[in-house]
């Protein structure tokens, strides 16, 4: 089971950005987290990380990844809120993600409240900080080996 963990703009700037939003983790500190979590979960899963602030390049990813992976783990930053296109993506491929938020996205400004992405997703987890990433990851995996067994 392969799945794909995309992290969308500004999320390299974890560590030094916003610390009392996004806390102290580093982008290599949550991908550590995530990979361990994914051994945890079972030899079976691979994971494997991406990061662009470039949309087009996210859009590209998406399209060229869905090839060889089950699942998709992204969080989206502020293309949440913007893009169509990221959307458009994920139902064009047809394999399934789940969207993840560092930050409580529906205590903060108004704008953040619209996600393009939510009702399309197979799940969402946000609040929890890095912890959102490994819930997001557990449920995603828990759908894929789900889906599979009701292939049996
Ligand atoms: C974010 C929330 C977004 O609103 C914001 O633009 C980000 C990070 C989060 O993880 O909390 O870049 O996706």
């Amino acid at each position: 089971m392969r799945i794909a963990v995309l992290h969308g703009p500004n999320l390299r700037l974890l560590g030094r950005r916003e610390p009392d939003v996004y806390g102290s983790d580093t982008l290599e500190d949550v991908n550590a987290r995530v990979a361990a979590e994914a051994a945890a979960l079972g030899a079976e899963v691979e994971v494997e990380f991406f990061q662009s602030n470039h949309e087009g390049e996210l859009l590209d990813f998406v399209e060229e990844a869905s090839r060889r992976v089950d699942g998709f783990l992204v969080n989206p930053g502020a293309f949440t809120h913007t893009s169509v296109a990221l959307r458009d993506a994920f139902l064009g491929v047809s394999v399934p993600f789940v969207e993840v938020h560092l930050s409580n996205t529906a205590a903060r400004e108004r704008f953040r409240r619209h996600s393009y992405l939510s009702d399309v997703a197979a799940g969402v987890v946000y609040g929890f900080g890095v912890r959102s990433y490994l819930l997001g990851l557990r449920g995603l995996v828990d759908r894929l080996r789900e889906g599979r067994a009701d292939e049996h």
